[in-house]
């Protein structure tokens, strides 16, 4: 047993900008393990925080996180003062920065000069390709007639995928079948400049990459001193056309055992490429009709949508305890305690517009929760922001939660004018 495991209570974590989907389930590992957590936010973010997290912090460190400098001494001081002893985040985007506060505080967390590679895809890809990790073939363009003469050589085929170097909630992602769609995506995918609500600056840059096609899953990895612990394996359902929105999630993900270890391994090469050597990652992986696994992305954070919540019911596993673990020095634990089945549907209405009304039906065995409210604008259903709600059921068998919560789906009423 370390110090920590011998002094309950006295570990404090900081995370940069808990306001996310994954802040409530941290928030509630942290509490069960006897951790407290402080937040790291802007001024102006922070007046937007919910009562929930508020309630759930011992403190805030306010700061100005698009200003690296500036937001390192803040939080370094901050972290110093208040004793804290290990370093976690929520958004992708504040990964690097994650590593640079541990790493000049001494304490546990991923390599910085490797960092970057879990922000930003086109450095993403470098470190796939040094560290032998499966992923797709990519160019990086500037222009639409650098897009183009990519497309001509022929060297990544079509359907091509179109997407920013940075960027996440399939903002901007395009799946094009010819070079008539070509010029629309590429600016699509360059209209992102800065990252709300901090105002990051983003890589202006855009990536093409060979289409892969398959199933899709995400795997995520605790990683503790170097050596990966892999996490159940869940199954993402997407829309088909050109945009890829995310339906829905379930676990488990219904793939035999030899090739849940597969993905899981090659997730575990994807976190490490990245330099994740204390903390979680989050990976994107499509299974080829050979059944070889492939790597979309990868992330150094706990999973957004909810999935903390469905691989928790389905197996019993926490992420955020396993991540809080990790970060503060201690190996997590990973082992199932229950065999049960989980899935996640979102309420993804036709087009955008105002909201008028959205009626999910209560069937047994699901909760649902709604992402927008009516009299809301409901964006067009080009990414993840066009979500009305979701349905999450849980049953004996995944087969069982995937049905029910599709039963819940199906039956809601949404109507947008
Ligand atoms: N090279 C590819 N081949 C096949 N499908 C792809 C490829 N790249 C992206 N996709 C599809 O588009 C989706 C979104 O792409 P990607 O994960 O790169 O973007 P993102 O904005 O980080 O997404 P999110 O945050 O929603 O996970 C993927 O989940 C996948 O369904
Ligand atoms: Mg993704």
């Amino acid at each position: 047993m370390d110090s920590s495991d011998d002094e309950p209570g006295v570990t404090g974590v900081m995370v940069i900008e808990p306001m996310g989907n994954a802040g409530p389930f941290l928030l509630e590992a942290a509490a069960r393990l006897g951790i407290r957590l402080y937040a790291a936010t802007d001024k102006r973010v922070h007046a937007g925080y919910e009562p929930w997290l508020t309630a759930g912090l011992a403190g805030v460190c306010l700061t100005e996180l698009a200003d690296t400098e500036r937001a390192l001494d803040d939080m370094a001081e901050y972290c110093r003062a208040h004793r804290i002893t290990g370093v976690a985040v929520c958004w992708e985007l504040l990964t690097p920065l994650a590593a640079l506060l541990a790493a000049r505080l001494g304490l546990p967390g991923n390599d910085p000069a490797l960092a970057g590679a879990a922000r930003n895809k086109i450095a993403m890809a470098e470190a796939f390709r040094a560290a032998g990790v499966p992923a797709p073939a990519h160019a990086v363009v500037g222009t639409s007639e650098e897009a183009h003469q990519v497309a001509a050589s022929g060297r990544l085929g079509w359907p091509l995928v179109v997407k920013p170097a940075e960027q996440g909630g399939s903002w901007g992602v395009s799946v094009v079948a010819g070079p008539d769609g070509l010029d629309t995506a590429v600016a699509a995918a360059g209209r992102f400049t800065r990252a709300e609500p901090h105002g990051l600056p983003l890589d202006p840059r855009v990536l093409l990459q060979h289409y892969v096609p398959g199933e899709e899953f995400s795997a995520d990895t605790v990683v503790h001193d170097g050596v990966p612990y892999p996490l159940p394996v869940v199954r993402k359902d997407t829309t088909a056309g050109r945009y890829r929105v995310e339906t829905g999630h379930s676990c488990p993900a219904g793939l035999d055992a030899r090739t849940v270890r597969a993905i899981q391994d090659t997730a575990a090469r994807a976190a490490l490429a990245v330099g994740v050597r204390n903390g979680i990652a989050h990976t994107e992986v499509k299974l080829t009709p050979r059944g070889e696994p492939v790597v979309i992305e990868t992330g150094a954070r706990l999973p957004g949508d909810n999935i903390c919540e469905i691989v928790e019911a389905a197996t019993g596993v926490s992420e955020a305890a396993a991540y809080l673990r990790a970060v503060t020095g201690r190996a997590p634990d990973t082992g199932p305690t229950r065999a049960a089945g989980a899935a996640l549907r979102f309420v993804l209405p036709e087009r955008g517009g105002v909201l008028e009304y959205v009626v999910i039906p209560e069937v047994p065995g699901t909760q649902s929760r709604l992402h927008i409210r009516p009299g809301e604008q409901v964006p067009e259903p080009a990414d993840s922001s066009g979500r009305v709600g979701h349905v999450l059921a849980c049953a004996a068998s995944v087969d069982e939660a995937r049905r029910l919560a599709d039963r819940a789906v199906a039956d809601t009423r949404v109507k947008v004018s």
